[in-house]
């Protein structure tokens, strides 16, 4: 086999960052010279990282982004000298020796002359508080068709202290999920400070940052700002949910803000329901490092000899056709690997929630039951007020903890109830929340100190709760049992909806030593999920939906034991056309859990055509419906199941009008084999009717339009309506929807013929 000699003129994306080489390395004990310039090659499909081992044994980020090629990389190496190299990276003479630009420094750590944002901070078993990683090995391994798993292993050049860098690379997907894991050999204790999931460096002019924030009833409002120099952090210190002001995702557009079908975008997203933090730090050459993972703050982690601490994986994609691509590459791998059974039809659920609040007996659900076998749905829900007796929950001030069914309101159980659900065919299920408590239940006056608290401190309530601390295993336990005991003695409970309304301002722990105090909001989270995966192993036919009073928990760390979330309380149409287009960005369809309701008042084909576009559901008194409510829902759902929840639940998403540029929102799915699809347009203004040019479609195939939806007899005012288009000119020209006056909307299937 050849020698390849990379120089600068070949070389042309390395020239850049080939300045400004380190210091040569100190006392090496392991052998590094023969190793210099070795590359390492993380690649879906499209997309990658190479990474490169520098003569001072550190390893440094060449590039990320459109996955390597010849072309872009090594300008005039043929392909086969680039999987020479690749394969065989001693082969590789660099003409600078190797050195490379410390800013571009792939995991760096605090106190070995890194002067910026460091990944990894720790302060060691004797006191010391530097440390300085170099590469060891590295390992890739295949673990079926699609994902190659990568291990890259990092040691203190000094110090038994090691960092595992973990990348699994989804080939189809586009996605890089990364984690790293910490454990040492030390003689003692050694704190993290600092422990990112991922760290990666993004070389451009210019980046956009869009981010998406909002408040309790006012979920996944996008917001995009050009970075400035310096440190921009997008965070949260709540501890027990990742979000109720921001969602731990986000979207990076390169050079422009981000554009739906063009443009280089990465997107990023934590699987983590605790505190996060994105760390977007500009560097005086105008390089980019994003520092993801858990939140630092308030957070340093303890790590004993011998013990791995494994943090959350981060989530990355990237496209070059713009945010619409990202979202479809994360939604293809969700629906994969990220939420649950997401291959299976969510059933249509009618929750009591609106209907009744706390205020309800069992006639009165089971008179709800009857409404929704009418209406077509698939189960009925019973949302909090059911337990409690000496301290009812008739309110949110009091019985959380005690979870005892009330025998006032439901004498005969909950078996009786799912029993009485069954008759009517359909099935049954129940709210949960495991994790909380009221200060007024039992349970607290039995355990006060199961919950978090501060000493000599007021406990300070949020919606009258504290929170139990899960690091405790008895709390641990009974979060666990009150699981158990609901659905293993009642088998007729088929669905669970699991709900946490507080976050953590107090976060102390009666269980932890004073030393380890720190490490309670990380290891709330390990233990969570510990309880979420035995619910998910114990009763996989139990159909769950995660709520964090709205969507405190809109993240893939939980999302992989529940098949939806619940995005918002605000379920007013209008309001959630802009929710659902901003969970979109990261979500999947079958993941958004998606209520008609009477909230706001809207014309009811409006309401009823918004809940159709997610994941499909009902939260209403049937009995205060009108008739012609009742014979539009009936007919929506029917609807729904024959043909559109598979095109929805399944098809790549296509966001054709943004509701935040014009005077409407139109979405389109379109099947993976671009057979059907399904579009969704809502008019949110006044304006005068405008062609909706559709997307994904195969160009050459003639499709057939039907508007449905339609109100009872009432004819389609779409001019397309049941005739055949070529797909070239649905996506050139567009169709007409017929749609300007404010609440007016139309969903229309398209059928391949
Ligand atoms: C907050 C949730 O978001 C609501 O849907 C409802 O379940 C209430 N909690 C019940 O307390």
């Amino acid at each position: 086999m050849k020698m390849l000699k990379l120089n600068l003129s070949t070389a042309a994306l390395f020239a850049a960052l080939l300045a400004c080489g380190p210091a040569p390395a100190r006392g090496v004990d392991i052998a590094q010279a023969d190793r210099t310039g070795k590359l390492i090659s993380i690649a879906a499909a499209h997309f990658g990282v190479l990474l490169q081992l520098g003569s001072d044994g550190r390893l440094y980020q060449v590039d990320s982004g459109r996955r390597l090629s010849p072309s872009s990389l090594y300008g005039q190496l043929s392909t086969d000298e680039v999987d020479d190299l690749l394969a065989r990276p001693e082969a590789m003479v660099f003409t600078n020796g190797g050195k490379l630009d410390r800013e571009t420094e792939y995991h760096p750590a605090f106190g070995d002359g890194f002067i910026s944002e460091p990944a990894v901070q720790a302060t060691h078993a004797d006191g010391n508080n530097s440390t300085d990683l170099i590469f060891v090995t590295n390992q890739s391994t295949r673990l079926d068709s699609n994902i190659t798993l990568t291990h890259i292993e990092l040691k203190d050049r000094y110090y038994p202290f090691f960092v595992t860098l973990c990348v699994k690379a989804y080939h189809d997907q586009d996605v890089l999920e990364q984690w790293t894991e910490f454990r040492h050999d030390e003689d003692g204790t050694v704190t993290l400070f600092r422990f990112a999931s991922s760290s990666s460096v993004i070389q451009s002019n210019q980046y956009w940052l869009t981010q998406l924030h909002g408040d309790w009833a006012n979920e996944g409002n996008l917001e995009e700002d050009k970075l400035g120099m310096g440190m921009t952090i997008l965070d949260s210190k709540i501890g027990v949910r990742a979000g109720r002001f921001r969602t731990p995702s986000f979207l990076l557009s390169i050079r422009n803000p981000a554009q739906e079908e063009s443009g280089e975008v990465y997107g990023g997203t934590l699987e983590w329901s605790g505190s996060f933090q994105f760390a977007f730090d500009v560097n005086w050459q105008g390089q980019l490092r994003v520092l993801c993972g858990i939140n630092p703050f308030a957070s340093q982690y303890p790590l004993a000899r011998g013990q791995v601490f494994k943090t959350p994986a981060m989530l990355w994609t990237w496209s070059e056709a713009g945010k619409g691509r990202v979202s479809r590459n994360f939604h293809r791998w969700a629906r994969l690997y990220g939420v649950r059974d997401a291959g299976q039809p969510r059933p249509i659920v009618l929750n009591n929630w609106e209907a009744t609040g706390f205020n309800f007996t069992e006639s009165r659900i089971v008179s709800l039951f009857d409404g929704a076998r009418e209406l077509g749905a698939d189960l009925f829900l019973l949302d909090d007020g059911w337990f409690a007796n000496k301290y009812p929950r008739n309110n949110d001030g009091a019985g959380l903890g005690d979870w005892q069914v009330n025998t006032n309101k439901l004498p005969r159980g909950l078996s009786f109830l799912a029993g009485e659900a069954k008759q009517r065919g359909i099935r049954f299920g129940i709210w949960l929340e495991p994790e909380m408590v009221n200060p007024r239940s039992e349970l607290y006056e039995r355990h006060p100190e199961w919950a978090m608290a501060e000493p000599h401190r007021q406990p300070e309530v949020s919606r009258n709760q504290l929170d139990l601390d899960l690091t405790r295993p008895e709390a641990r336990e009974f979060a666990w049992k009150v699981i158990e005991n609901t659905l293993g003695s009642n088998p007729g409970i088929s669905y669970v909806k699991w709900d946490a309304n507080r976050y953590v301002t107090q976060p102390g722990s009666t269980y932890l030593k004073p030393d380890e105090q720190s490490r309670l909001l990380i290891d709330y989270n390990f233990a969570l999920y510990d309880i979420m995966a035995r619910m998910a192993s114990n009763y996989p036919s139990v159909t769950a939906m995660l709520c964090s009073g709205g969507a405190g928990r809109a993240d893939y760390g939980a999302l992989k034991y529940f098949h939806t979330f619940w995005p918002s309380d605000n379920t007013d149409p209008l309001h959630r056309v802009f929710i659902q287009w901003g969970f979109s960005q990261f979500f999947p369809a079958c993941a958004l859990s998606d209520h008609v309701t009477k909230m706001g008042s809207r014309p009811f084909k409006f309401t009823l055509d918004v809940a159709l576009s997610g994941t499909l559901g009902l939260d209403m008194d049937v009995a205060k419906m009108t008739a012609a409510e009742r014979k539009a829902t009936t007919a929506a759902i029917n609807l729904y199941k024959q043909s559109l929840r598979d095109i929805v639940c399944q098809g790549d998403l296509y966001r054709l009008d943004s509701p935040y540029e014009g005077p409407r929102s139109a979405i389109s799915y379109v099947t993976p084999d671009r057979a059907r699809a399904a579009l969704f347009v809502y008019q949110i203004q006044d304006a005068a009717d405008q062609p909706v040019k559709l997307r994904g479609l195969d160009p050459a195939a003639k499709y057939l339009l039907r508007e449905v939806n339609l109100p009872d007899g009432a004819v389609s005012r779409l001019p397309a309506d049941g005739k055949t288009f070529d797909g070239a000119v649905l996506m050139g020209d567009g169709l007409a929807p017929n749609c300007q006056k404010q609440f007016e909307s139309a969903v229309v299937e398209l059928t391949r013929q």
